[in-house]
Order: C-alpha cells, then structure tokens, then sequence
C-alpha cells in the first residue's frame, strides 16, 4: 500500500538513503532537510535520478518549520535528524548537551507532536525513532549524544504504550542503528578536539585516543547503509511494527551481550 511518508534529516546520510529506498518502492516522500542548500541538492539529485519525491526544508528546531506539517495527512514519520556530540561528562561544557537534547530529543518530540494531531484524527499512522545502539549501552566520551538516545529510545517505548492505550491505531517503533560510515561517528568524536585543550583531564590521553576511536569504527561501521535502510522499510510498512529494530544485527547482538555481562 502506497503511504506518505516524511523524513526529516534526508539531506544525507541515512536519511537520504532511506528517503530514495521508499521512494523507489511506490511511496509518496517528503524528504525534509536541515538547510535549504542541502533541499537544492536533494531536489537535483532526484532529477538526476528521475526520482520524484517532495523536497523541501525543515529545520525540526524552528516551530514555522515544523508547523508546515499541520493539515498535511502523514501515514508515517521518521524522525531522523540528529546531531552528535562528545566529551567527557566530567567536563564538557553542559550547553553543548543541552543543544544536542534540543535537536535529538525535545525538538523531535515537539515535530512528533504535531504529527499525531492528524494520526490521531484520522486514526491511522505511524511515528518511528531513528534512536541508536547507543541508547542502549552507556558509550565513555560519546556520553552527550548516547544520553540522548537513550532518552529517545525510553520516550519512544512510553509514547507506544500511551498510544496502545489511546486505542486509534497509531504506531511507534525505535529503528537502532549500529555504527554505519556516513560521516556522523567521525564528526562527532572529532567535536571534543576543538575544546580540549591543556586543562582537560584527558589532554594528555588526546591522542592515543583520536588513534583508537579511528581505529575502532574503521573496524566496527558498516559501509553502506543497507541493512538499517532495510529496517525502516519494514517498520514503515507493517501495519503493527515491533517496538525496536537493530542494524547490523552482529551490532545488535553485540550490545545483548555486553548487556548480559553487565555493561
Ligand atoms: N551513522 C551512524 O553510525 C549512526 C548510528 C546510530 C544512530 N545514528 C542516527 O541516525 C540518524 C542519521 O544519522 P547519519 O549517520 O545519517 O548522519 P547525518 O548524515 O549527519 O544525518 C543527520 C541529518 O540530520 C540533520 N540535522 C541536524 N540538525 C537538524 C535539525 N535541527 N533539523 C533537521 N535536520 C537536522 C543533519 O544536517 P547537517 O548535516 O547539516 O548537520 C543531517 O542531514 C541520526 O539521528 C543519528 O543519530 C547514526
């Protein structure tokens, strides 16, 4: 069955992947991304690959932007955008995690809230968490994204149960990337670099540090990102989505059990 289908974040990345993935299997996109410039590309991308989709841009921090939802039937969201950020806890600057709560957490709870209004109405939709698997094992120096994401993945599990009990067919499920190459990882860990400096606790640990955190996603990331693509297909075409969907699945067993023995 043919759904609409917003994405937010599909400027690239997992989202733009995910964005082109349904599109080509017969649903109506609305690929959404964070800046204008990044909708142009979209949109010449589509063109160049005779892909139609609905490109435009929305910010999920700006209410004008997320207001364009309203009177607009969605049959899925996927609340993908999201930001990274690192450092320890037991000195990065507090603002900066606050600024990832505002992005991965409050703004994407105030875009999903405008979404269910109409799923509500209509009684029909489904609202996913691209949250991670590091929302589900505490991650040293990745603290101020992973605490993010368990906070999507928990919100994720309670907004399903309300939804359950509200009783008009509305659907959420959390999709948990493993670690994937698009960039983000890199990014992210790079982030604490640019404010480590001498006064740091870990400034003399700095870099051995950037060495094995290249090293360990190197190992660890997948190279495309197929198989967490392949997730949110099958989450967004179920018509009772499970509540959490992991990708790789070696990842997914990995965090189990490091989860078992105690992590
Ligand atoms: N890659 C991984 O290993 C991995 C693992 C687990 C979970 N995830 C999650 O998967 C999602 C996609 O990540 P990705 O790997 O595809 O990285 P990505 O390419 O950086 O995708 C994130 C997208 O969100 C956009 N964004 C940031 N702030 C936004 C805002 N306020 N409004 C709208 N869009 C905004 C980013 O724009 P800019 O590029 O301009 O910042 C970017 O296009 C994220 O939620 C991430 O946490 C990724």
């Amino acid at each position: 069955m043919r759904k609409t289908i917003l994405i937010t974040g599909a400027g690239t990345g997992i989202g733009r992947d995910a964005a082109f993935a349904l599109a080509e299997r017969g649903h109506a996109v609305l690929a959404t991304t964070f800046s204008a410039s990044q909708a142009d590309a979209l949109r010449a991308e589509c063109a160049q690959r005779c892909q139609a989709m609905e490109v435009f841009k929305l910010d999920i921090t700006d209410a004008a932007d997320r207001n364009l939802l309203l009177g607009r039937p969605i049959d899925v969201l996927i609340n993908n955008a999201g930001l990274g950020e690192s450092g320890s806890l037991a000195e990065v600057d507090v603002n900066r995690i606050r600024k990832v709560f505002e992005v991965n957490v409050f703004a994407t709870l105030e875009l999903t809230q405008v979404a269910l209004k109409g799923m509500i109405a209509r009684q029909s939709g489904t609202v996913l968490f691209i949250s991670s698997i590091a929302g589900r094992l505490p991650m040293p120096f990745l603290m101020p994204y992973s605490m993010t994401k368990f906070a999507l993945s928990a919100a994720a599990a309670g907004l399903r149960a309300e939804m359950d009990q509200l009783g008009k067919n509305v659907q959420i499920a959390v999709i948990e990337p493993g670690a994937i190459h698009t960039g983000f990882n890199q990014a992210m860990t790079d982030r604490k670099y640019a404010w480590m400096d001498e006064s740091s606790y870990f400034f003399a640990q700095a870099k051995a540090m950037k060495v094995k955190e290249k090293r360990t996603f190197a190992f660890l990331e997948a190279r495309d990102t197929r198989s967490i693509v392949a997730k949110i297909i099958a989450a967004s075409e179920a018509r009772r989505p499970r509540l959490r969907y992991v990708a790789p699945w070696i990842q997914g067993f990995g965090i189990r059990l490091a989860r078992i023995f105690g992590a």
